[in-house]
């Protein structure tokens, strides 16, 4: 089969390369599936890089510890290993994977994947893990967010806000989206309710003051997230500009240390994934109220170029490589 093979740490058009591998078989409690479809994030191009360093042991410390490159799927079961009782050749799947997505064939343990809705396609199917973990863990666990309250999502436009403003809206919230000027028709057809451009106005501009705020792009301080924030109101940082050692996690260190001492809330994401999430978020696109919105597709051949884009931090909603 084809593969995208990482086997250095460095820019993904470097280092990614596609080249013929022998074809994975399903081991005891796996699926093995035929990819349709294979998201790429941010993600992709800081495991590409084996950036932040502080992340080397789970990445590998001086080369990359999974020889393909690619974390989620959708595609068709070809073939499951013994004691896999939930799925059957043939099903439509999607779900995540440690590494080793952007091929022909993965072999995935049964409790990383769920039955793909139907209504929606391969492509937004695989769009959905990664970003929707991190959105609906961070607006459903860490912001508590609840119906009435005023939401603040800023990096709206992106794989991960794309998922957080319509998750906040289907919680029943007001919710506020921080966009380029580019991108904030985009964050309106999502579902918001207003949308800052923050070429324009600052997140404290409107003297607005939100109960949660989803900080998932740009460099805010502490101090500037704390005044847009209510009294008694939840930030939850999820990501951020950084340098190469920590990636922006400096301001998460910062926001743990600061939140004991001040009456609001600061919390900082490190999204798990979970089959139970993965179930609910297939409910929520089952029911119609989260629709995974790709922007950009790419062919396998040009999956480097796809994760040097999405690195740039300017792509909209999620970007997909069909297989
Ligand atoms: N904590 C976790 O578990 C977790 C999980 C997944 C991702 N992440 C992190 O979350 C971050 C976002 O990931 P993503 O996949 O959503 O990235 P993405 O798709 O590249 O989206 C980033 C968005 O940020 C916007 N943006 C850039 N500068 C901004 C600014 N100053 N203010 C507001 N928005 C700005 C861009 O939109 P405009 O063009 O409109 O500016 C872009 O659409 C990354 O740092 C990623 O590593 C964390």
């Amino acid at each position: 089969m084809q593969a995208i093979i990482h086997e250095r740490f460095g820019p993904p058009s470097d280092v990614l390369t596609i080249e013929d591998v022998d074809t994975p078989q399903p081991g005891r409690g796996e699926v093995l599936v035929q990819v349709r479809a294979t998201a790429v994030a941010k993600g992709d191009w800081l495991v590409a890089h084996g950036y932040p360093y502080i992340a080397r042991p789970a990445y590998g410390i001086r080369t990359p510890k999974h020889r393909i490159a690619g974390l989620e799927t959708s595609g068709v079961v070809e073939a499951v290993g013994a004691d896999v009782t939930d799925f059957q050749k043939g099903d439509e799947v999607f779900g995540w994977t440690k590494a080793g997505s952007l091929a022909e064939f993965v072999a995935i343990p049964a409790d990383h994947l769920v039955h793909k809705p139907g209504g929606i396609t391969f492509e937004q199917a695989a769009a959905v893990p990664v970003s929707g973990f991190a959105a609906l863990q961070a607006v459903r666990d860490a912001g508590g967010v609840d119906a009435g309250m005023d939401v603040l999502v800023i990096g709206a436009s992106g794989g991960v806000g794309s998922f957080a403003v319509q998750i906040a809206k289907a919680l029943g919230a007001e919710v506020t989206g921080v966009a380029s000027t580019s991108n904030v028709g985009f964050v309106g057809e999502l579902g918001a309710d207003h949308v800052i451009d923050y070429t324009q106005e600052s997140i404290t501009g409107s003297g607005r003051r939100f109960d949660v705020i989803i900080d998932i792009a740009g460099n805010n301080s502490i101090s500037t997230l704390r005044s847009a924030l209510a009294g008694r109101g939840t930030a939850v940082i999820v990501g951020g500009s950084g340098g190469k050692v920590t990636m922006g996690f400096g301001r998460t260190l910062r926001s743990m240390l600061v939140s004991p001492f001040v009456p609001q809330r600061l919390k900082a994401v490190l999204s798990k994934p979970n089959q139970e999430d993965l179930k609910v978020l297939a409910g929520l696109v089952e029911s119609g109220e989260l629709i995974p919105r790709v922007e950009a597709t790419y062919p396998l051949a040009q999956a480097a170029q796809a994760i040097e884009l999405v690195g740039a931090g300017k792509s909209r909603g999620k970007t997909v490589v069909t297989i």
